[in-house]
């Protein structure tokens, strides 16, 4: 890996040439994506081969196996062992030739959707994973709307090829139709299910046979030129017909491919594939680093600062704590958005005011650490926690930035949490406050401050369990929940000033949010409904306002 201070320092006599063109050499050597998919669509399995090609894991079958290989994977918490599912994000990055991949992993199960909006908003890049018998899913299409409000550049990989699927036009034409965004074949199918026989690279004229290699091998690539004679003999003359037949259609389609319009969101290259038998995972790597985008120039209170700005600047994008229950630690993840990060540092901590020494920054990878010396932007790193960073939260050299906060969504489930052993009341606040902190779930409070039992607001029911699983193991406290039967929240824009002037509403309970914002608990949309057309003056707010300078309320 090339080190910014392995750059010849005899290019250039200035030390701040040398410095800005090393920085750039960085930058460009960086790639950072998220995955966003439907549970099941293979999304580990993708994950993994990735990694397996980046030589980050040497056998595929480690992010799923048991054992020692185990730790790669995401699902390493203990509720998540018990269940088989994947709740928590981690940061997978691996070096693939010259280029830097940084690969942030999201939950796959919905009740933690929040944690992936979270993600997504320290991507540049998203993979939009699709079965290919399925097409588009509810949690696939959820989250491209995620995507689509950030404009992140989307590339689709329709997934298990080697299995029957849909017809490939009509899937493109479902992206196209319901996600009004412009698909662009990368390359065409060669059949499907037991006669898969690989792909055509439509730029290179190239047919890319596909052997199925032993389950945990890379499979071997073979590439014939569409008019080599051989072809004949090794894939069935109707198979490659229809195909070519349908990349005609394709062509008179005349949707072009355009770098510009990938990057603004509005275009995305579709490849297709098996990754569990690595049909043309490979050749979808290499394309994706050739189009993705590469850090991008991200808004802040002062305007956009380019990746290129010498000063280092990140933005906090989860917490997590008690990775490694053996240190009962709390980790603090930031994305790297410009300049050179260096160990030892001292930053600014936007919203306190604070210079911070990060003297133990950490590269996380599933479970293992490694201490970072140098970080760039697109990179994420891993901060010790001692309570002081939030979600959102802004660290910088130099001159004042702030980055634009991440927003909280709108919580559909709500529960008083009680700690029926008042001696336990201490570290009952201490988990209360830590979880909602790390943004593992959304606390609101009664305005009658005599009611001290927190409410929990969660996006799904595993949410809660997770909290109350939580606070057994990890705080020793025994919770109950007493179900509130809301199901809609909605902020009140104006303030407590407005929701004055209303005087009394009906058919919904006041409630506050941690930053001792005013927010309305309903039973269902039909009584939200009632009181917009009661009161059509009232602003309300399904996404609660970014808070910056200001420190939430704790129990
Ligand atoms: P997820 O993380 O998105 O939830 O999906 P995951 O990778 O766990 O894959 C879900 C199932 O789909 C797995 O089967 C996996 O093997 C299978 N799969 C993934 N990619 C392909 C593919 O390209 N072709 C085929 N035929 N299957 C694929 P499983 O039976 O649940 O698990 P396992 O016993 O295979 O590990």
């Amino acid at each position: 890996m090339i080190q910014a201070n392995s750059v010849e320092k005899s290019s250039s006599s200035n030390p701040d040439d040398f410095f800005a063109k090393a920085l750039a050499a960085e930058v460009s050597k960086r790639r950072n994506f998220a995955i966003i998919s439907h549970p099941d669509a293979g999304k580990t399995t993708l994950t993994e081969k990735l990694l397996l090609y980046g030589g980050a894991i040497q056998q595929a079958g480690a992010v799923k196996a048991r054992g020692e290989q185990r730790k790669v994977t995401s699902d390493w918490m203990e509720l998540e062992k018990q269940r088989g599912i994947s709740i928590t994000s981690t940061v997978l990055q691996f070096d693939y030739g010259d280029t830097t991949i940084n690969l942030l992993d999201t939950p796959g199960h919905q009740d933690f959707s929040e944690d992936t909006y979270r993600t997504l908003a320290a991507a540049d890049n998203a993979v939009m994973l699709e079965d290919a018998a399925k097409g588009l899913e509810p949690q696939t299409r959820k989250l491209f709307e995620v995507c689509r409000m950030r404009h992140i550049p989307i590339f689709t990989f329709i997934n298990k090829m080697d299995r029957p699927g849909q017809e490939p036009l009509a899937l493109l034409d479902e992206i196209e139709s319901e996600l009004e965004l412009l698909p662009w074949a990368v390359n065409w199918p060669i059949g499907s299910g037991e006669q898969f026989r690989g792909v055509i690279d439509r730029r290179s004229k190239e047919v890319v046979l596909f052997s199925r290699a032993e389950r945990g091998k890379q499979s071997s690539e073979r590439r014939l030129k569409l008019d080599d004679p051989k072809l004949q003999t090794l894939v069935e003359d109707e198979l490659l017909e229809k195909a070519l037949e349908e990349l005609e259609l394709l062509e008179a389609a005349g949707t072009v491919m355009d770098e510009e319009l990938i990057h603004a969101g509005e275009l995305t290259p579709v490849f297709f594939g098996s990754a569990m038998t690595n049909f043309g995972v490979r050749p979808f790597l290499d394309a994706f680093l050739e189009m993705a985008q590469l850090p991008v120039a991200r808004n802040s209170s002062d305007g956009p600062i380019d990746p290129l700005d010498p000063n280092f600047s990140g933005f906090v994008f989860k917490l997590q704590a008690n990775m490694d229950p053996r240190h009962r630690d709390r980790v603090a993840f930031v994305r790297v958005c410009s300049g050179r990060f260096e160990k030892d540092m001292t930053v600014r901590h936007a919203r306190s005011g604070k210079n911070i020494r990060l003297s133990r920054p950490q590269k996380i990878f599933g479970q293992d650490r490694a201490v970072v010396d140098n970080a760039y932007p697109g990179d994420v790193i891993g901060l010790n926690n001692p309570g002081m960073f939030a979600i959102g939260d802004t660290l910088y050299k130099g001159q004042y930035v702030e980055y634009e906060g991440i927003p909280c969504f709108s919580p559909e489930i709500f529960s008083w949490l009680r700690n029926p052993n008042p001696s336990a009341f201490k570290n009952f606040r201490k988990g209360v406050n830590e979880l909602r902190e790390e943004g593992a779930i959304q606390i609101l409070y009664d305005t009658d401050q005599s009611k001290r039992d927190p409410i929990l607001a969660a996006v799904g029911q595993l949410q809660l369990e997770v909290v109350q699983h939580r606070l057994e193991n990890e705080y020793g406290v025994t919770t109950r929940l007493d179900p509130m039967g809301f199901q809609v929240a909605r902020w009140v824009s104006g303030g407590w000033k407005a929701l004055d002037e209303l005087g009394r509403i009906f058919n919904c309970k006041t409630v506050q949010d941690a930053w001792q914002r005013p927010v309305l608990l309903f039973k269902n949309d039909w009584n939200l409904n009632q009181l917009q057309e009661d009161h059509p003056d009232l602003a309300l707010c399904a996404v609660a306002p970014v808070v910056s300078g200001v420190d939430p309320i704790k129990l």
